[in-house]
């Protein structure tokens, strides 16, 4: 996906750095529209800071309360621009100081003071009323409440209630510019299609935000600019902007896992027409795009029969899906195992509210997940956001995932006895993952693949008879060795659920399937052929044709050859083969994901290039290559490394 706005429409709300972002938006081929939004305020034109001083000063202020640690410092350096340090911090000393949680007690350390108290967390205003209730009633006393940002009228009301005189000091760090031309122009832009429409709306702070809806206010225009951005990209440089845009009642479609003003002009450029798109066509679709979920865009065909790209593609247009077939393609497709996770700042919000077995369950979520994952990454494919071990629950094994451990399994089968006891699979226990996949295909665009997967035999029973992860799976390989009739068993039970389990993901919509047999390197061939192989075989033979299957494993090339016998449209490796020998050795007749070692991503973007490059070079071309991580994403991983990759593949390999 190239970093190309594609001559579309760019407001920018920056005022310090407007020329900077006029020259970012130019350089990605948008045509900016540069709106100021804010000015700062010279400190010694605080008018009220310096009224409250000369209050304080006369002895007039009983209590102050301060509201944010910000606002705390700015008003000491207000008052410094006309007194001294000294006089100020000693006139506080004889007034009652309430702080509003701990960033106002650090502000005033600064200045060599301390607060007469704390509001207790939450430090919310149901705090601080109860805090004064109890310690210090306002009644008759005058009150000064620094207020940083906005005014809270309730506030002062509720203090006046309880017979207080307030002094509202209000400090300010940013104001409306001077001239508002530029931001009503913009404004005109956002509301009216036929003046120069605006297609993207880029925030890079929370107070551009507010002035923004404080302008429209003040004309009359706050409902018109709501509604029109419905029809516009929003993107947000970080957390708080973002806070910012859904307090006004809008969506933030996009914003970088890091909070650069760059990272959101390179990555609305990069993601921003396909955004676009999906937002244009759901408001045409009636959704309320002020208010929308990736879930709730369905690719139907425009009623008004024109689509923003000018037509319908289909999965028969996708990269992804040509290479399982060794077909030409225009460029490498690329997708990553565990695209969707902890790397993403995205991820981890909703992380916090849902385990991971929960997330796994609720399907709106987790196809909310598995198409976050492509939107911000623009890779080939997506994969539907499940586990391998969810298939442990139907087969009655009590499934965890600990924190700092991983999966556990609490009573792990290591006997016949144990293996006999295993409940009959019932697949429709699995039947949130078929309506996730369901959702996930409803959404996602036609052209992009969606992959379903299930653990290989080997895999899961590692996980099963270890009762979790392990190092040199020494139980799994002894039930192997002394017990073979037991481990077929097993194998067998497994084999029946995971073709049942992958036909019906196939028949919700997965487009192609994978085999995750992430731990079979372990194995040496001997071992493979009369342990795994058989078992894999009947897998893949029981699997719909309609869909490629991808037969995935790491850690030993010397499988290879036997995993090709095994079947599978696609052979998956890791970074330990060498893609130019394994592919000799695998043949032409079929094709090969593979294989940078994840840890590149930790370097930098010159060097993920230049092993894309090497790996490109080894695949020389031939139909059938689909790029892929040897392994998942970890949590530490900078995110926009991830995207580099996902960019480098495509450009390097576009032909
Ligand atoms: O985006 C995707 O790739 C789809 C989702 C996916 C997950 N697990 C979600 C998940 C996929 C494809 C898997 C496969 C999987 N699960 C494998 C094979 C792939 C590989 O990495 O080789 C394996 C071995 C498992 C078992 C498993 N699940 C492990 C070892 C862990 C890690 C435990 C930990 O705490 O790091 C999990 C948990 C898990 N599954 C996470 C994710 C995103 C970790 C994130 C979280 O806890 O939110």
């Amino acid at each position: 996906m190239p970093i190309d706005f594609k001559g579309l429409n760019v407001v920018s709300f920056e005022s310090r750095k407007s020329t900077e972002m006029a020259e970012l938006i130019k350089a990605a081929s948008g045509k900016p529209i540069i709106a100021p939004s804010m000015q700062e305020v010279a400190l010694e034109h605080n008018t009220e800071a310096l009224a409250f001083a000369e209050l304080l000063f006369s002895g007039k202020i009983d209590v102050l309360i301060l509201m944010t640690g910000v606002g705390t410092r700015l008003l000491a350096k207000a008052v410094a621009a006309k007194y001294l340090n000294e006089k100020f911090a000693q006139a506080l000393e004889s007034t009652q100081i309430v702080a509003l949680g701990p960033k106002p007690v650090i502000a005033l350390r600064e200045l060599g003071l301390a607060p007469t108290m704390i509001v207790p967390k939450p430090n919310t205003w149901t705090d601080l009323l109860s805090t004064l209730d109890q310690r210090l009633p306002v009644q008759g006393k005058t009150v000064a409440v620094q207020e940083y940002g906005h005014s809270d009228p309730e506030l002062i009301k509720t203090l006046e209630d309880r017979g207080a005189k307030v002094v509202p000091v209000p400090v300010y760090r940013w104001a409306l510019p001077e001239d508002l031309g530029p931001l009503r122009h913009a404004m005109k832009c956002i509301i009216d299609e036929d003046a120069q429409g605006a297609d993207f709306a880029l925030f890079t702070s929370s107070t551009q935000v507010r002035h923004l809806f404080d302008v429209a206010k003040a004309d009359g225009k706050e409902s018109q600019l709501l509604d029109a951005f419905k029809r516009v990209c929003i993107g947000s440089v970080g957390p708080v902007a973002s806070r910012a845009i859904v307090e006004q009642g809008l969506a933030v479609d996009y914003e970088p896992d890091t909070p650069k003003m760059s990272h959101l002009v390179r990555e609305m450029a990069r993601r921003g027409s396909d955004l676009l798109r999906k937002k244009r066509t759901a408001f045409q679709n009636g959704i309320d795009t002020n208010n929308w979920k990736r879930i709730h865009m369905a690719w139907q065909p425009d009623p008004k029969g024109q689509n923003v790209s000018g037509g319908q593609p289909t999965i028969e247009d996708s990269a992804f899906m040509k290479a399982c077939r060794r077909e030409p393609t225009p460029y490498t497709p690329v997708w990553i195992m565990r695209q969707a996770g902890r790397y993403q700042r995205e991820y981890l919000k909703i992380r916090k509210k849902v385990t991971l077995l929960e997330l796994c369950k609720t399907p709106e979520l987790a196809a909310e997940v598995t198409l976050m994952a492509v939107d911000r990454l623009g890779v080939d494919a997506a994969i539907i956001f499940a586990d391998i071990l969810l298939v442990t629950e139907p087969m009655g094994l009590g499934l965890e995932f600990v924190k700092g451990e991983g999966p556990v399994i609490d009573n792990p089968v290591r006997t016949r006895q144990d293996v006999d006891r295993l409940t009959e699979p019932d697949v429709d226990e699995l039947s949130y993952v078929f309506d996730a996949i369901r959702i996930t295909r409803r959404a996602l665009r036609p052209d992009i693949a969606l992959i379903g997967f299930a653990g290989a035999p080997f895999t899961i029973a590692s996980y099963i008879i270890e009762g979790g992860k392990s190092r040199d799976y020494a139980k799994t390989k002894a039930m192997m060795y002394r017990d073979k009739a037991t481990w077929h068993a097993l194998m067998d039970r497994m084999t029946k659920i995971l073709v049942e389990y992958l036909n019906c993901q196939i028949a919700a919509g997965a487009d192609a399937v994978q085999l995750f047999d992430s731990w079979v390197g372990a194995l040496c061939p001997d071992d493979y052929r009369q342990y795994v192989l058989p078992h894999v075989r009947h897998i893949i033979d029981g699997i719909d044709k309609s869909a490629p299957v991808i037969n995935f494993s790491t850690g030993n090339p010397a499988l290879l050859p036997l995993m090709k016998q095994a079947g599978g449209d696609v052979i998956g490796l890791d970074w330990r083969a060498d893609l130019a020998e394994a592919w000799s050795l695998l043949g032409d007749d079929v094709a090969v994901m593979g294989n940078i070692d994840p840890v590149v991503l930790y370097t930098s973007p010159e060097e993920i290039r230049s092993q894309v490059q090497a790996i490109l070079d080894k695949a020389a071309g031939r139909p059938g290559h689909i790029f892929n991580l040897g392994h998942g994403i970890s949590p530490d991983m900078p995110p926009e490394h991830v995207a580099e990759l996902v960019d480098a593949v495509h450009e390097l390999s576009a032909r």
